[in-house]
Parts: C-alpha cells; structure tokens; sequence
C-alpha cells in the first residue's frame, strides 16, 4: 500500500514571475518564500498496470484528462527515473481553495513529487524532490522544505532547485485575508508568459530583483519582521505592475483587494508591523508577527468577515503521513 504524502503552500517574499525555459520550468530569476502550516494537501499514488491512463481524483472528483498536464510531466519523470510505464492514479485532498491565487500548484505538485516518487520505489533526496516538483510548478519546488527556502534559478534541469534558507522559529507569520475562493480567470501559468513575452515593465521588474533579494536575506538573518515586510510589499507592488503593462493588459486585483491593502495601511499607523504581498489572484497576506496577530485580527475585523481571516504560521517540509 503507497502512503499518503503532506506538503504546505508557500508563500513568496521575492516572487517569481516569469520563465527562461517553459518546457522544464527554469525561472528568469531566483525567489524566496515562506512555508505556511495553515493550508497543505495530501496525496497518494498508484502505479497500476490495469489503467488505461492516468487518472488524477482531486478532492473526490475525477478530473478531465485536459486538467492532467501539469501531473503528468510529473508521473513522466517518475516513470523515466524509475523504469516503470505503467499509468498511474492520483488521489490528492487539497486543504486550500484550487487556483485562487493561495497556492494549490505549490503544495499540490510537491505533494505529488514525493508520492509519485515513493510509490515508484525511488529514493530522493530533498534537492532531487525539489527539481521533480519544479517540473510540476515553479513554485512547488520551495515547498519541499519548512519555513523560508529560495529556489535558485541554475540555468537547466539539473542545476534549477529550491534550498532550505532558514526554520522560520522566531516571531513571524501570515495572515490571511481572502476576499475571493474562486477559480482564477488567468492562471498564473498564462499570466506570467504574457507579461515576459509582452509587458514593457517586464525588464525593469527583473533588474530591481537581486537588490530585493539580497536585502530580504539579509532581513531575515536578523529576524527583522518590519524589514522583511517592506521588501515583500514593495517587490509584490512591482510584480502586479508588470501585468498591467502587459498586453492585454490585466490585473489579478479587485476592488476588495484594494480594501485589504489599505486596511493593512491603516494597521500599520495603528502601530502594527503589517505589510502586505499577493500573488496572481485577488487574496492579501499580511506578513506581520505572531504576537501582533490576535491585535490585527481584531481590528480587520471591522472591515471584513471572521471568516474571511485565516491565521497562517511557518509550516514544515514535506512529509509522509503514518497511518
Ligand atoms: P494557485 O494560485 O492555486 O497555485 P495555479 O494557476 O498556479 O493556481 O495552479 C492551479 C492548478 O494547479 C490547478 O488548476 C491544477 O491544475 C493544479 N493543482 C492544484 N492542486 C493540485 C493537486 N492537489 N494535485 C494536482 N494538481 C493540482
Ligand atoms: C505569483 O508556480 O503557480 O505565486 O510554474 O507556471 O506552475 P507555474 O506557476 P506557479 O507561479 C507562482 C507565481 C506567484 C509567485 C511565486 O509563488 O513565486
Ligand atoms: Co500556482
């Protein structure tokens, strides 16, 4: 019997937008993020000879073959490693709203990379988990590892993988504010190939980003919470810019997010370490700190519903799940 395995969202402090090579997913730049505890998915896999094709079962329902891509090009390197053809099913529980921008590509692929690969019989290390789950979706590459992890661009399939940067154990946190659950209207894969192939922004984003990323490393090291929230929320800013310079042009912002990210404004003349990040869909994470969070949560509480607020701490690594 294959076994279930875990893996947490993460969320990225240095983004990563864009890709050199589409095929194997090798990014223009590197990116830093931050593993949360509060949404993850499991998964299982299983090789069966009887299949007539894969089948991937996500929160209980058969998916069309048309959703299986970004699936398959993991279950194929799987294959290839291991030398093994038969097709596989795919059963994975997401504990994260599917493409709304918080991430179900990150903690989806990466909890497929670990269960593909064990189901196959393969032995990975972190770094090789890393790779398999970059092929799946960039971003899936960071969330191998708990806390903060940067994914180091390398300029091809054996030298473009995630590496551990720091537990994330001290006084620092995520909270959520989710104004929209629903499917995206362009993901993130399509989003980012637009702006790199038409936003007139897309050079000056990539030149401001190895003074992003030296900083924010820089910040954590000192555990600097009011540091790295400045850095995340001025390199998000830019991200988003570039997609409104794209053409078309388009914006993953709404008018509820333009209402979260002045509430955050507001949090900090209250006095709160308080910055925000998002990513390509509607949603804002404050980066804040843990002991300051029942104090935000109050105060957002009179602009938005309890329910709309999810409280998000560094989460951990991958992991399989003994039961
Ligand atoms: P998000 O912001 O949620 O990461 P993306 O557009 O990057 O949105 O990716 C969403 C896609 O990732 C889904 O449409 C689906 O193809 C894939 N995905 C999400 N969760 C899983 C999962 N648990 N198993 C396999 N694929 C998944
Ligand atoms: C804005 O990893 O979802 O969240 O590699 O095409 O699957 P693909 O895209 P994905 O992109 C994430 C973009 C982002 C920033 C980030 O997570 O770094
Ligand atoms: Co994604």
């Amino acid at each position: 019997m294959t076994k279930w395995v875990r893996a947490h969202t993460n969320i990225a402090l240095i983004k990563y937008w864009g890709k050199e090579n589409e095929e194997l997913i090798i990014p223009k730049n590197n990116s830093l993020s931050l593993t949360l505890d509060a949404f993850y998915t499991d998964t299982r896999v299983t090789f069966d000879q009887s299949l007539v094709e894969d089948e991937l079962i996500l929160d209980g329902e058969k998916q069309p073959h048309s959703a299986l891509g970004k699936v398959q090009t993991v279950l194929n390197s799987v294959r290839e490693q291991a030398g093994i053809t038969s097709p596989a099913l795919v059963e994975s529980i997401n504990h994260v709203p599917t493409a709304a921008g918080l991430a179900s590509s990150a903690s989806g692929l990466a909890a497929l990379a670990g269960a593909a690969s064990q189901a196959a019989g393969l032995k990975l290390s972190q770094e090789e988990l890393s790779k398999l789950a970059r092929r799946g979706s960039g971003s899936a590459s960071r969330s191998i590892y708990g806390g903060f992890a940067e994914w180091i661009k390398g300029t091809d399939d054996a030298t473009s993988f995630a590496v551990p940067v720091d537990d994330a154990n001290w006084d620092i946190g995520m909270l959520f504010i989710i104004v929209n659950d629903a499917v995206k209207e362009v993901s993130s894969r399509d989003g980012m190939k637009r702006t790199v192939e038409t936003s007139a922004f897309y050079e000056g984003w990539l030149k401001t980003l190895d003074a992003d990323l030296k900083a924010m490393k820089q910040a954590i090291s000192e555990k600097n919470v009011e540091s790295v929230g400045q850095i995340a929320e001025r390199n998000a800013l830019k991200m988003h810019a570039t997609t409104l310079a794209a053409n078309p042009p388009f914006t993953y912002w709404t008018a509820e997010s333009m209402k979260a990210m002045d509430a955050v404004r507001a949090l900090r003349k209250k006095g709160f370490t308080a910055y925000f990040t998002m990513d390509a869909g509607p949603n804002v994470k404050i980066v804040c700190k843990q002991s300051e969070m029942t104090g935000i949560k109050d105060f957002l509480l009179t602009h938005f519903e309890a329910d709309q607020l999810i409280e998000a701490r560094p989460g951990p690594g991958i992991h399989t799940l003994e039961q």
